[in-house]
Parts: C-alpha cells; sequence; structure tokens
C-alpha cells in the first residue's frame, strides 16, 4: 500500500481534512499503516489489547484466534478468546453506567415515523429497561442458548429485546419487519424459537402495517410444518400507544391468543430494574441472523459473543472516529446486519449517542433526513447508496432549506456506491467538508472489512479503499491461484479476524459449501473485487446468483422458487436489471403451463404472491412472457443471454452451446420496456 499520489491526475482523490485530524483515533495515513502492520503481525496482543477495554468474568488468557479455514484439513472453524468469559450486554450497559459514568448519556433518541413522535433514552434508562424485560423473559421459562425471534419495527424496544436477550444468554434472531408471514415462519422454524417478540401495528410513511396479523398468520404457518415451538408472542403496544399516520389514525384489529399472547407491557411493568448477567464464554452463541442464500433457502448467520463485541466496538470507533460528543444517526433498519452491529452493538460498545428512526426518508417530505440531522445536531451520518440515489433525485434545494453543519463525517454501506452518487454525497450533504468512508462488508463479516478511515485514508469515489486492523484481503482467479498487484477477481479472505461468522445456524455442511468448498484455504465473500495500483479495492458486485435490490441481497432461487409456486408457470428464471433508485431490480421470465395465458391479471398475482413468499422489498419490476428459456444442451438455463436481454444489450457473443438459439430472438422481440 502506497499514498495515492498528489500528482495522479486521472483520478480525483480526496485527502483528509485537517481540522478532523488533529484529535482523531488515527490522524494519518502513516498511523493508520503502522496499526495495521501491528494488527497483521501481532494480532495477539493488538486484540488483547482491545480487550482491556471490556469486563471479564474470566480474562482472555489462552490464545486469541484459533482457526481451520481448509476444507480439505477438516472442520471450518475460528474461535476468538475461547475459555473467557464475558457478557455482552454488561460491556455495552452496565459498564457505561457503572465504571465510565455515562448513566445520564443519551444512547437513543428515537424519532417516530411521523415528526411529533420521539422520546430520548438515557443508559441508565436503557439498563433498567433491558433488565424488565431479561426477567420477563425469564420468567416465561427463557434459558441460557433458547432462541427468541424478533419482528419488531424501529422502536426502542427492538433494541431492549436484543440486549436482554444478550444478558440471559439467549440467541436473538431479529427479523426484518418488512418479510412477508412466510419469511418469518421459515426462520422461526429454523431456529426453532421458543419466543417471537412482535408489536400490533406500524405506520411506514402513509402505510400502517399490522404486524401481529402477520405474527399470527406466520404461526399458524409454522404449525403446519410441525410442532410449533413458540410458546408465547409478546406483543408491543406500539400502534395503540403511540404512533400514527398524519390523517387520522385508523383503527387496528390485534388478532389474540389469550393461551400464548402476551402484552409487552403487562411482561415488563412488575419485574424488577435488576437482573445479574449470566456470563457466558467468549465462544457461545450471540445471535443469528438470516441472510438470502444462493439456493433459496435463507442462511441463519451466526455470531458469537466476544468477537462480534470487540469487532463491532473498534470498527465503530475507527471508522466513524467517535467521540464523546458525537450524535451518530445510521439509518438501516435492525433488522439488516448494519442495524445490529452500527445501531445496536458497536454504537453502545463505545458509549455512543445515535438517533434512532422508525421512518422513511421522504415521509412527511422529501426533507426528513435533513430535518432530523438538523434537529439533533448529527455529526455522523450512515446511510445506503440506495437512499442517496433517491434523495439526489430531488436535487441540492430540500438540503438548502437545513443547517447541515454539525455534520463531519459521512458513510455509506451496503451496494457498490457509483462515483456520481459519491460525489454528490461529498458535495450536497458533507458540504464538500465531510469524508465520506464507503464501507464494505456482509452479515457474514460481521463488521466493515474493507474501509477508509476519515482522518487517515485518501479517498476515491467509488473505492471502499482498503482493509480494516487485522483483516488480510486477497484476490483469486479461477483457477484458485492468488493474483498480486493490480488485479481482479473473487475477493476472499484467508484468516478470521474476531467478527467473522462462525456458522449457519444448525449447519456445517452448508456452511462449508457455501464459503469454503470453491477455493480451499479461504473464505469466498461471493463479491468481485478489483485492485488498483495503489492496492485500494473496488468492488465490482455479485458474482453469484444474488441480486442486490435497494442494498438488500435476494437470491434469485428464492424468488424463481416463488413465482413458480403459482399454478399457471412452469418455469421461472430472475436476472437483474440496473435500475436508477434500486441499483438492480428483478427481471423475471417465466414459462406458463400449456393451457395458461399471460395476461396483466396473471403478472399481477405474481407479483402479489412474491410480495407473499419473501415480502415488499422483492416485487419483480418486470415480468415477461417466455415460451421458453435459453438453455444449454445439457438444460442449464444460460442467465448471462437473460441478463442481456433484460438490459436490452444485443452483444451476445458465443451462443453455439444454446441448445435452440431460436429462443433468445422470440425473448428480444418480446422483451419489457417499462416496468410492468
Ligand atoms: C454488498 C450488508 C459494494 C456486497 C452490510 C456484499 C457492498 C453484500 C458494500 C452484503 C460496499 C455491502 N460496496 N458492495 N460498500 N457493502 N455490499 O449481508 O455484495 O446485507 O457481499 O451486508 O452487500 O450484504 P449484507
Amino acid at each position: 500500500m502506497v499514498v495515492p499520489g498528489r500528482q495522479d491526475k486521472e483520478e480525483k482523490i480526496f485527502y483528509p481534512p485537517e481540522d478532523l485530524q488533529t484529535n482523531a483515533h488515527v490522524p494519518n495515513f502513516n498511523s493508520y499503516l503502522a496499526l495495521y502492520k501491528r494488527s497483521i503481525e501481532e494480532p495477539e496482543e493488538f486484540w488483547r489489547d482491545v480487550a482491556q477495554e471490556f469486563y471479564w468474568t474470566e480474562p482472555p488468557s489462552g490464545p486469541v484466534l484459533q482457526f481451520n479455514f481448509d476444507v480439505t484439513k477438516g472442520n471450518i472453524n475460528m474461535k476468538f478468546m475461547a475459555g473467557a468469559k464475558t457478557n455482552v450486554c454488561y460491556n455495552v450497559l452496565d459498564r457505561n453506567v457503572l465504571d465510565r459514568d455515562l448513566g445520564e448519556k443519551v444512547a437513543y433518541y428515537w424519532e417516530g415515523n411521523s415528526p411529533g413522535h420521539h422520546q430520548t433514552i438515557t443508559y441508565t434508562d436503557l439498563l433498567k429497561q433491558v433488565c424488565r424485560c431479561a426477567n420477563g423473559l425469564k420468567q416465561m421459562g427463557v434459558q441460557k442458548g433458547d432462541r427468541v425471534a424478533i419482528y419488531l419495527p424501529m422502536i426502542p424496544e427492538l433494541v431492549v429485546t436484543m440486549l436482554a436477550c444478550a444478558r440471559i444468554g439467549a440467541v436473538h434472531s431479529t427479523v426484518f419487519a418488512g418479510f412477508s408471514s412466510d419469511s418469518l415462519a421459515e426462520r422461526i422454524v429454523d431456529a426453532q424459537c421458543s419466543v417471537l417478540v412482535t408489536a400490533d401495528g406500524v405506520y411506514r410513511g402513509e402505510k400502517l402495517i399490522n404486524l401481529k396479523q402477520i405474527s399470527d398468520k406466520a404461526l399458524e404457518n409454522c404449525q403446519e410444518k410441525g410442532p410449533l415451538t413458540v410458546q408465547k408472542c409478546v406483543v408491543v403496544k406500539h400502534h395503540g400507544f403511540k404512533t400514527g399516520g398524519t390523517n387520522e389514525r385508523q383503527r387496528l384489529q390485534t388478532p389474540w391468543n389469550t393461551q400464548r399472547d402476551v402484552w409487552w407491557h403487562n411482561m415488563v411493568d412488575s419485574e424488577s430494574e435488576h437482573c445479574d448477567p449470566e456470563w457466558l464464554d467468549a465462544e457461545d452463541p450471540l445471535f443469528i441472523l438470516y441472510t438470502s442464500g444462493s439456493t433459496g433457502k435463507p442462511k441463519g448467520v451466526l455470531h458469537t459473543v466476544a468477537g462480534y463485541l470487540l469487532y463491532t466496538y473498534l470498527t465503530f470507533r475507527y471508522v466513524f472516529d467517535h467521540h464523546h460528543d458525537d450524535v451518530y444517526w445510521c439509518t438501516a433498519d435492525i433488522g439488516w446486519i448494519t442495524g445490529h452491529s452500527y445501531i445496536a452493538y458497536g454504537p453502545l460498545a463505545n458509549g455512543a449517542t445515535s438517533v434512532l428512526f422508525e421512518g422513511i426518508p421522504v415521509y412527511p417530505h422529501v426533507c426528513r433526513y435533513w430535518e432530523i440531522i438538523e434537529k439533533y445536531g448529527v455529526s455522523k451520518f450512515y446511510t445506503a447508496p440506495t437512499a442517496i440515489r433517491l434523495l439526489m433525485k430531488h436535487g441540492r434545494e430540500p438540503l438548502q432549506k437545513y443547517d447541515l453543519s454539525s455534520l463531519r463525517v459521512l458513510g455509506t454501506v451496503g451496494e457498490p456506491i457509483s462515483p456520481e452518487a459519491w460525489l454528490w454525497y461529498h458535495d450536497a450533504v458533507g458540504q464538500g467538508r465531510c469524508p465520506v468512508v464507503d464501507t464494505f462488508w456482509q452479515t457474514e463479516t460481521g463488521g466493515h472489512v474493507l474501509t477508509p478511515l476519515p482522518a487517515a485514508t485518501p479517498l476515491k469515489p467509488g473505492s471502499a479503499t482498503l482493509p480494516f486492523f487485522g483483516v488480510e484481503p486477497c484476490i483469486l482467479n479461477e483457477n484458485g491461484e492468488e493474483l498480486q498487484g493490480e488485479a481482479e477477481g473473487y475477493l476472499v479472505f484467508q484468516k478470521p479476524w474476531p467478527g467473522i461468522m462462525r456458522g449457519i445456524y444448525g449447519n456445517q455442511e452448508r456452511f462449508e459449501n457455501t464459503y469454503f468448498k470453491k477455493f480451499p484455504g479461504f473464505y469466498v465473500t461471493g463479491d468481485g473485487c478489483r485492485r488498483d495500483k495503489d492496492g485500494y479495492y473496488w468492488i465490482t458486485g455479485r458474482i453469484d446468483d444474488m441480486l442486490n435490490v435497494s442494498g438488500h441481497l435476494l437470491s434469485t432461487a428464492e424468488v424463481e422458487g416463488a413465482l413458480a409456486d403459482h399454478e399457471a408457470v412452469a418455469e421461472a428464471a430472475v436476472v437483474g436489471r440496473p435500475h436508477a433508485l434500486k441499483g438492480e431490480c428483478l427481471y423475471c421470465f417465466v414459462t406458463l403451463k400449456d393451457s395458461r395465458e399471460f395476461t396483466n391479471v396473471l403478472v399481477g398475482e405474481l407479483k402479489s404472491r412474491v410480495r407473499e413468499k419473501i415480502g415488499p422489498i422483492a416485487t419483480p419490476d418486470f415480468i415477461q412472457n417466455a415460451p421458453s428459456l435459453p438453455k444449454t444442451r445439457s438444460g442449464k438455463i444460460m442467465r448471462r443471454v437473460l441478463r442481456q436481454i433484460a438490459r436490452n444489450d444485443e452483444d451476445l457473443g458465443d451462443l453455439s452451446t444454446l441448445a435452440d438459439p431460436k429462443v433468445v430472438d422470440v425473448l428480444f422481440s418480446q422483451r419489457c420496456e417499462a416496468a410492468a
């Protein structure tokens, strides 16, 4: 790695602002290099120093990292500080209240869907609420190791429940509240959850969502799949208490099963504000979070206690250059890993003050984000390229009405950001003075793995720049040979860092097959990557059968499964097509059964089938009738060709492996121009 030269005329490089460097944790490129070198050459000492920030009942004494990444040498495994004992909840709450005098500090400014709804929660408040919830869960019989499903909107009870689980050693499995009842059921069954925590309902913008009804449907669905593991369903009275759209609030029917359902307030109100934490092994499970899998069935990514705590703590501290007076805001939903690591655990481990936002960027108006930044004096702001593209569409005018001078660092995550969107973010939102940290990572990596540090790393728009401490990226070619210098290929890692996942819940074989089989000795991210002459990394996108729609990973197989579930469909194939706001959208080819006709009604039915099976985020933009699909002689669908049809790219190259090349002309002649 070298400092990219100022003399380089070809690309525009942005250097860290001097005022940020004055008291930054990593104040310049040389200090990044020195710390990076230490993290790689002396990992034991490096991580032991970080561990000293935390409270352990059994301090780390054995080896720091043990692992095997080579399937040919036995089971894949990674352990971090195994044998040490601690509790994540104690470290992110009690330690801040008791040892760091942060009890009165604001942990969250909760901002509701409607601008009139807000609430301030200090570290002491949060600790008390968490203890009550933890006691309530224990009363219900939840024990160490039990799985608790959480299907909640962005409300304080979501963080409270997660931390309550962490406190008693239960394993939370949070499911994004935009997922369908089928998706929720599938996740509950896979993790065999004993409790489900949900809410009556929530407004997203003007739209009211009856979460309890969806939850009930999910539980019914679980029962169809086998004996129901969920004993209790805890329901937060959220809609009933404090939310509402701008219109008169709609009434909501909250279906109720008196045997099983418990109101949240009834569960916590009589409980004590004290609850002794359960001291756990560093390698005990902390949570499961599902992510799309290329075979269609979601994978329960498992994270454990100590490695995840240390890694989210350190990445948050350095990547956002966190300081005591910061007000930090990450706009992600906690139902995704970004929210787990950078709304819940990372910020709390640092004793940070965060905004917790329930709403959407354009409700009740397109200035909502800017209004919130001004209202709370947000200094560090973290969002996704899809939101940036959406706001960019409205131009600079909305920004000019608000005082954004509190901003210091801007972050992005979730998908590659185009240089155009990067520059708009930097110039229009950051007023040219805030570094943009483009953080590349995955549910599986637990925290940032390729990322700039705002006061240290010269930035190139569109590049996630360089590895975080302890992370050694490699680029391989198709034959698995490691490429040096400037190169493009598969992004892989040869060694673990503390925050990497420990497995797929209940499925070691799938874990090994998915991530470690293709190139023995390496963790394979599934992303393509280019390294430039300065050693900077540029993510080129997924190179497996995954699509990234608005920053959310979807598997083509899962959507194909949902389409094929309709009785009119014989076969379906789904590919990505570039989309101005979503980045990528779903373009579906469906072959109907003989007697069926392709009509607008059917298109509508297919779309709602996908929404029901997966959720609104997976709604296809295009559905094309495909009398037949382009296949190789061995019957494999040629997705490359379908992608080109979807993009109207007629430069098809070699089609000699196709069984029937005429199919391609037919599909081209019938392609959808405008969204269905
Ligand atoms: C993509 C989200 C380019 C990538 C934290 C990855 C990115 C997948 C970036 C993981 C980025 C995430 N630049 N691509 N800065 N960040 N991705 O598991 O394809 O929801 O593999 O985790 O998002 O998505 P996941």
